[in-house]
């Protein structure tokens, strides 16, 4: 493929090399310090997620466990929380890293986001969000194709 094509997620190879770079070290280090604050004493394993606006806000968050497991709120969930109430936007950049807490800070690995997670993300996406995933950077379409969205509930 030659590499102005469009990728998979509409990301073209030059764009999966270039300018993320510096932007991706920064929500790593980001997400990893946040995952350190993750409330994990059923799973012991912290999320950190990070996201970059088209405004160039930051937004983070970490996971949420509870004593009823199926209440528990991914790093995600605060993350699109921090979004929103800081007054909206769209996420042109996502990562987030997880690891139980044996794993120190620096050695927690990029993690895909669930299922619900890339839902959530595809609601608040811009159209050329970014997401690092653990082979690479990819477009919201290469993780959630065919997405649900708002254009499906209108008449
Ligand atoms: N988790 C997240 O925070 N985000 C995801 O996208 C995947 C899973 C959390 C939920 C739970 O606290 C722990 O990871 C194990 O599933």
């Amino acid at each position: 493929m030659s590499t102005s094509e469009p990728a998979a997620g509409g990301i073209s190879d030059q764009d999966r090399t270039i300018p993320d770079d510096a932007e991706f070290e920064r929500l790593l280090a980001v997400a990893r310090e946040i995952a350190e604050r993750a409330y994990t004493p059923y799973s012991h394993f912290r999320v950190g997620a990070a996201g970059l606006t088209e405004d160039g806000r930051l937004v983070r968050g970490c996971n949420v466990e509870n004593a009823g497991y199926g209440v528990t709120l991914c790093a995600e969930c605060g993350m699109i929380s921090e979004l929103i109430a800081g007054g909206g936007g769209r996420l042109r950049r996502f990562v987030c890293v997880g690891g139980d807490e044996q794993l120190r800070r620096e050695e927690r690995g990029v993690v895909m986001p669930c299922g619900r997670c890339r839902q959530l993300l595809s609601e608040h996406a811009a159209p050329d969000l970014v997401i690092l995933t653990p082979e690479g950077p990819r477009g919201m379409d290469a993780v959630l194709p065919q997405a649900f969205g708002p254009a499906d509930l209108l008449p």
